[in-house]
């Protein structure tokens, strides 16, 4: 996608798609609009503009699943969800993560050197970020592969979806995991324990809880936001270093590089390509106005190539590359990513076990890509460890 981009933002910065939403792909725009008063609620989009979006199938980049998840909600609304989250989603329950994902890394690299290599994807790079969530959360005994299969199917509520029948799919598999999901609500009241889940069911400011549906919604979007997004940053991230040897050593030789690495592949390869914005009222981006109610995608991943905000080598992964943390792969404003500490948690502690377990990692194979356009990563990357 990358040249239609750069076209984009040479040609088009603010693009009106004839389908009638709007696509916006310069960095200083993508960041205005996010820090803007713009909306995330669908009922904001104009009436009339939502008819002929809904009309055109294929256009259809939607959630209709417009829930009580914060991701969904405006303020006050959002920050009530939030803040609440955040009193049981804290930086110190974050860092305490760190042993478990070391052992639960370990044992995949252990699984990976037995077999002297493997698809790094269903081997490390999907398993790994769904069994840190449901181990935070605390997820009592259920069926956890449905719960990442339903979690697989509900992302792709994020891309244009042309087919009813996958329309109606998502909206199944959205409503099985809200039952699977108070179910583990309700025997998680009975079993209180020190996790995410029972400090979101207390989590309590001046009196005010998260209600059943409330707590069900953030879970989900817990689930879901927590998986999809990290297994792209870990294949897309690896897929990088392999096809950048003199990257890798780099890092290979100065462990202090790591944390600036993971900001730089984000930004390199974002692993959410947008998010969506409803504008309340005129707005201008790069000298166009763009109405109100009107649906505008943001290309998070066209942002951080822009040259003009990262220079000439904007299309080049550098791992040193000053300021890479000011990508815009997490969004930005009061919708940041919740789990960006997380994400980067866990993205470094693969990498540097990783690579410290296999000097002679490289690609074995042919490396597809999951072919979405929104939430884009590899989706097969064989590799072998010598
Ligand atoms: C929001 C990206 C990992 C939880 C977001 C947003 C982006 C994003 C772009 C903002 C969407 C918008 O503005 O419309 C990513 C990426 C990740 C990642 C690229 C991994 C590399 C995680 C993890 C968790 C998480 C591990 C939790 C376990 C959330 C939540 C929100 C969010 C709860 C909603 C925040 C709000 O609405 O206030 N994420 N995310 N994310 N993310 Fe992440």
């Amino acid at each position: 996608p990358y040249p239609q981009y750069a076209t984009l933002r040479e040609t088009a910065p603010v693009y009106p798609h004839p389908l009638g939403f709007w696509v916006v792909t310069r960095y200083e725009d993508v960041f205005a609009l996010l820090r803007s008063g713009a909306s995330v609620e669908l009922r904001n989009v104009d009436s009339g503009a939502l008819e002929n979006l809904r009309q055109k199938d294929e256009s259809r980049k939607t959630p209709l699943i417009d829930g009580f998840s914060m991701i969904d909600r405006d303020a006050p609304d959002h920050t009530r969800l939030r803040r609440l989250v955040q009193k049981a989603f804290t930086p110190k329950s974050i860092q305490a993560l760190a042993p478990r994902i070391g052992e639960l890394v370990d044992g995949m690299l252990d699984r990976i050197a037995d077999e002297g290599g493997a698809d790094l994807v269903p081997a490390l790079a999907s398993p790994l970020p769904f069994t840190v969530i449901a181990d935070m959360l605390g997820a009592p005994p259920t069926d956890h592969e449905r719960i990442r299969e339903l979690s697989g199917v509900i992302v792709r509520s994020l891309e244009p979806v042309a087919d009813p029948a996958v329309m109606q799919e998502i909206e199944n598999a959205d409503a099985e995991l809200a039952v699977l999901t108070s179910e583990m609500i309700a025997w998680k009241r009975r079993n209180p324990a020190d996790d995410l889940m029972t400090a979101l069911i207390e989590a309590e400011e001046d009196g005010d809880k998260l209600s059943d549906d409330e707590l069900v919604a953030q879970i989900q979007l817990l689930y879901i936001a927590g998986h999809e997004t990290t297994v792209n940053l870990l294949a897309n991230g690896t897929h990088a270093l392999l096809r950048h040897p003199e990257q890798l050593a780099a890092l290979r030789a100065d462990a202090d590089l790591m944390p600036n690495a993971v900001d730089e592949m984000l930004r390199y390869d974002s692993p959410l390509q947008s998010s969506r914005r409803i504008t309340l009222e005129p707005t201008v981006l790069s000298g166009v106005e763009i109405p109100p109610g009107a649906m505008v995608v943001a290309a998070l991943a066209s942002a951080n190539r822009d040259a003009a905000r990262w220079g000439e080598d904007a299309d080049t992964l550098r791992l040193d590359r000053e300021g890479a943390r000011a990508h815009l792969a997490f969004g930005s404003g009061s919708h940041h990513c919740l789990g960006a500490a997380l994400a980067r948690l866990e993205a470094s502690i693969t990498f540097e076990r990783m690579l410290k377990r296999f000097p002679d990692l490289s690609l074995a194979g042919d490396v597809t890509w999951n072919g979405r356009i929104n939430v884009r990563g590899v989706a097969s990357l064989p590799v072998s460890v010598g």
